[in-house]
């Protein structure tokens, strides 16, 4: 038998989606990347009482835990089950930097982190497709109808190009460009959103259809852009599926007020990202000193928090 430690860790990250949110539902691609500013680690240790859970929302006892919190119960179940371990006496702590409803991937990120802590802690091997099988289900939990490119980024050190029912491809993303992710503060809707385009779809497919295949296609020369290391067409692209995501009705005042503020000081483009309605947009530009710009002026126009990524090879200027 073996014996188990008194304590385990598992680690993900955030994710920004870069083209093609929504759209991916319905089986169009989309190009996503590891956003490693926001970090999450999940702890697991032994304690002699019933199953607690600590974190920045929550913190008592698991069985007590609001419903939002139902994907992790259900998720330390099955895995406890399928390990045949008992899924009682665990501390379960959640470290993480991911603003919670944000279009960042948190509940992803959460349970990848939570999957590989629990794997570590009964000490037994984990592959890529059992990981992303757990988060999968637990993002169903979350979400409702996920597509699945959260669970695989979250886990994935390197950016995705995914299309619901392919294998996901590894993708580089090396532009010459930066990219400001930038935090309305709101709390975004995604299960909301993503219930309200399936909505929109089935009371008026011929309007809403074009729209996602729009969108589809918008990734798709993103895509060709970013191989080509044409930062100027990718920001276009950007701007234009910002207005097909505000056609699908997943926009609001401020993401689009901090779209235009990003356009109009320099951004090459700019959109949301994520589920939408309150969360993150992300603007782009050629250099650092263009992203500091407008990392600014969306801080003093509403954004409450911006995160600066190069895209690939240093741009100074
Ligand atoms: C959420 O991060 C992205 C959405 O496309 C939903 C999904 O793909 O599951 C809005």
């Amino acid at each position: 038998m073996k014996t188990l430690p008194e304590k385990a860790k598992g680690i993900a990250h955030g994710k920004i989606i870069l083209m093609g949110e929504h759209a991916v539902v319905y089986g169009e691609p989309a190009i996503a990347l590891p956003f490693r500013a926001t970090p999450v680690e999940v702890t697991i240790e032994k304690i002699p009482t019933p199953n607690r859970i600590i974190s920045s929302y929550y913190q008592g006892l698991l069985c007590e835990a609001p419903r939002s919190l139902n994907n992790l119960s259900i998720l330390i179940k099955t895995i406890c089950n399928d390990l045949n371990q008992s899924s009682d006496h665990l501390s379960i702590t959640i470290t993480s930097s991911i603003p919670a409803e944000r279009g960042m991937g948190s509940s992803a990120a959460v349970a990848t982190a939570l999957v590989r802590a629990l794997f570590t802690y009964y000490d037994e091997q984990l592959d890529a497709s059992h990981l992303l099988n757990y988060v999968d289900l637990s993002e169903k939990i979350a979400h409702g109808n996920p597509s699945g490119i959260d669970a695989r980024v979250t886990s994935s050190d390197v950016p995705i190009f995914y299309q619901k029912g392919s294998v996901f491809e590894p993708f580089t993303l090396n532009i010459a460009g930066y990219l400001i992710a930038s935090d309305t503060g709101v709390q975004g809707q995604t299960r909301q959103t993503v219930k309200d385009v399936a909505d929109q779809v089935k009371r008026s497919p011929d309007q809403t259809m074009p729209i996602i295949k729009r969108l589809g296609r918008l990734t798709l020369q993103a895509k060709e852009a970013i191989e080509k290391n044409q930062a100027v067409t990718l920001g276009k692209l950007m701007t234009q599926a910002h207005e097909s995501l505000r056609q699908l009705n997943v926009s609001n005042d401020l993401l689009d007020h901090l779209v235009e503020t990003a356009l109009s000081h320099g951004a090459l483009g700019a959109k949301l990202t994520g589920g939408g309605r309150g969360g993150c947009m992300i603007a782009l530009t050629r250099t650092k000193k263009e992203a500091e710009l407008v990392s600014n002026k969306l801080m003093e126009q509403g954004a409450v928090k911006t995160w600066i990524h190069a895209l690939g090879a240093d741009n100074e200027g």
